[in-house]
């Protein structure tokens, strides 16, 4: 396949545009519950972690690295993993893998509370404007962390943590993950306000539950843990991946066809649904299938914000303004999750979509049609939007820097093969 992780990933796709995309393809692993779950296998000791479902993406081989860096030992095949946890592991993670995944970050909780200390150099990945860790820093501190800033990276030690009251400044998803693990290790009670409710955060706790954590309140603003001694050997499951299947939904949409996804839990996805049926999506809800086509009156504009779960998801926010370039009328769209979220709008300006924008709103035009053209992806999710406008366009498009788009999208050019893209690699 094109997107395995040790081969060589091609740099661009050409897509000759103006094709329905129709058919069914199945939805992946969730990049981001599988990346968390990954590093809870730190809080284990002569223990391993067995998991299904989880995803092929470059980021998930990141993490395979990062955790063999550390000294674990993780087997990976197909989709299922093993992350094998020896008596003793090195509390540094290596610069250049940390540089190249913030998710990296989320180690540091886990190092923390099993093995007293964690030196993480100050995470990379997408540029979405300023990425601190405070909020994680500051819950870990709280907790009994010695929390040292130095030479560009964060430097945590401690002896057992202690349960705490975390009350986050803001439902940060990396932060309630990071706290919810070290905490499950924890002297005591720890109790997070105002929590991100993410479906990745419940599978998160259902593995560490497996894995013989005291958890509740997960999926809600509150999360209540009462740490143990130490956690066991468990089998996990990753859930689908609500926003891969988004990106296909809205690809199916732009292009007029009919396209049906399956493995997803249509609850996890309302405020996504909710939104395309605004602009004029139908969709249709069979057992663990969902399939979507666009009305007979077409796409029309409508206004976005997005928001922590369950509001509208900043990771879908630039495939719904690619639908919206061509939706009939105004559209609004504020991203209100991360300080610059919006750089992809100039990448939109060069297919002829009409898009303005004031601080952190968008305020779109819908026009007649795109023009392929050639353009480079910043981020993942900008990435698959281009994408998506390539699909709608007339002509040919080539996007660029696909490396980014790797790190997300399992069989990226079968799943659009299998419904009916034209379409080539190049590297
Ligand atoms: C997770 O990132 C996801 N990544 C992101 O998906 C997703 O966009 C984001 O949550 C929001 O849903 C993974 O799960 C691996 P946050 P995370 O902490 O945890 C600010 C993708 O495309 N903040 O919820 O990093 C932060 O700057 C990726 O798959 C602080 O200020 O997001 C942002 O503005 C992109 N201080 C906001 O909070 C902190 O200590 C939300 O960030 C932490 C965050």
């Amino acid at each position: 396949m094109e997107n395995k992780g040790e081969n060589k990933l091609p740099e661009k796709i050409i897509i000759r545009g103006g094709k329905k995309l129709s058919g069914t393809i199945n939805v992946q692993g969730a990049k981001n519950a599988a990346l968390p779950v990954m590093a809870a296998a730190i809080l284990l000791k002569n223990a391993s972690l067995t998991l299904s479902n989880v995803p092929d993406l470059y980021d998930i081989r990141t993490m395979c690295d990062l955790l063999r860096n550390l000294g674990a030992s993780v087997e990976f095949e197909g989709h299922s993993m093993r992350i094998s946890v020896p008596e003793k592991l090195n509390t540094e993670t290596p610069t250049d893998l940390v540089r190249k995944m913030r998710a990296s970050s989320l180690v540091l909780g886990p190092l923390v509370a099993r093995w007293g200390h964690a030196l993480l150099p100050l995470p990379g990945g997408c540029v979405l404007g300023s990425r601190p860790l405070d909020f994680h820093l500051k819950g870990l501190s709280k907790m009994g962390a010695d929390i040292e800033l130095k030479n560009g990276a964060v430097s945590a030690s401690s002896g057992r943590l202690n349960g705490a009251s975390v009350t986050l400044d803001y439902p940060s998803v990396g932060a309630t993950e990071n706290i919810m693990m070290a905490a499950t290790l924890a002297a005591g009670t720890t109790c997070i306000e105002n929590a991100a409710k993410e479906p990745e955060i419940v599978n998160l706790a259902d593995v560490l539950r497996l894995m013989g954590a005291d958890i509740k309140g997960d999926g809600t603003e509150r999360i209540v843990i009462i740490g143990r001694e130490e956690l066991s050997s468990a089998s996990g499951y990753i859930i689908p991946d609500r926003i891969e299947a988004a990106t296909y939904m809205m690809a199916g949409v732009i292009t007029g066809g009919d396209v049906t996804l399956k493995g997803i839990e249509e609850k996890c996805m309302e405020a996504i649904l909710n939104k395309m049926r605004d602009a004029g999506a139908e969709f249709a809800v069979t057992g663990d299938s969902v399939s979507v086509r666009v009305s007979s009156n077409g796409l029309k504009g409508i206004s976005v914000k997005t928001l922590p779960f369950p509001g509208f998801p900043t990771d879908t926010q630039p495939q719904i303004m690619a639908l919206l370039s061509v939706a009939d009328g105004t559209s609004i769209v504020n991203e209100s999750v991360f300080d610059s979220r919006l750089l992809h709008i100039n990448e939109f300006k060069k297919f002829g979509a009409r898009i303005e924008m004031q601080d952190n709103v968008a305020i779109i035009t819908g026009v007649k049609k795109l023009n392929g053209t050639v353009v480079h992806s910043s981020n993942l999710r900008a990435g698959a939007a281009l994408i998506i406008m390539g699909l709608a366009a007339e002509g040919e498009t080539t996007v660029c820097d696909l490396q980014h788009v790797w790190r997300g999208y399992e069989s990226l050019g079968e799943k659009l093969r299998t419904l009916g893209a034209d379409i080539e690699f190049e590297d």
